[in-house]
């Protein structure tokens, strides 16, 4: 992937983090997904005041562009930082995006943590979910 379009899923990640609903946690996160075809589909997290019904960024995201019809994906870029501050830390996505990630993408799909355009990480999905349940799994 070049640097221009690194950097440009995460400007679009921080774009996304905007729209965050999170009143019960003020922690914003917005994700980028960038698919084969070039597109790019953006998530933010979206609570809810029975907490195990908020929806991450990252799922935000994958959920819009599976029911937009994608099936292809390269990488995503995501942003966190809590209200009025700026991203202090790298947002890793959690145990169950891992997993929604995995449903529809290979371990080189890239994981892209970044505080700003000029400071990121770049993993692959095989490194943050090894040994991972799938559906070859069940046959
Ligand atoms: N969150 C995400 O959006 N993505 C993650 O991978 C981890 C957590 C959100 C959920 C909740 O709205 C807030 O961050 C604090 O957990």
């Amino acid at each position: 992937m070049s640097e221009d379009s690194t950097k440009m899923l995460i400007e679009s990640a921080y774009e996304a983090s905007k729209n965050a609903y999170c009143k019960y946690s003020g922690y914003h996160v917005g994700a980028a997904l960038l698919c084969g075809d070039g597109t790019v589909f953006t998530g933010c997290n979206i609570e809810n005041s029975s907490y195990g019904a908020t929806n991450c960024a990252e799922r935000t995201a994958f959920f819009k562009a599976v029911s937009e019809g994608q099936r292809s994906f390269e990488a995503i870029a995501i942003i966190g930082y809590l209200e009025g501050n700026k991203p202090e830390s790298y947002a890793f996505p959690c145990g169950i995006c891992r997993q929604v990630m995995a449903e529809f993408c290979t371990g080189d799909f890239k994981i892209i943590v970044a505080k700003s355009v000029s400071d990121f990480r770049v993993f692959s999905l095989g490194e943050l979910l090894p040994e991972s349940f799938g559906a070859e799994n069940m046959i």
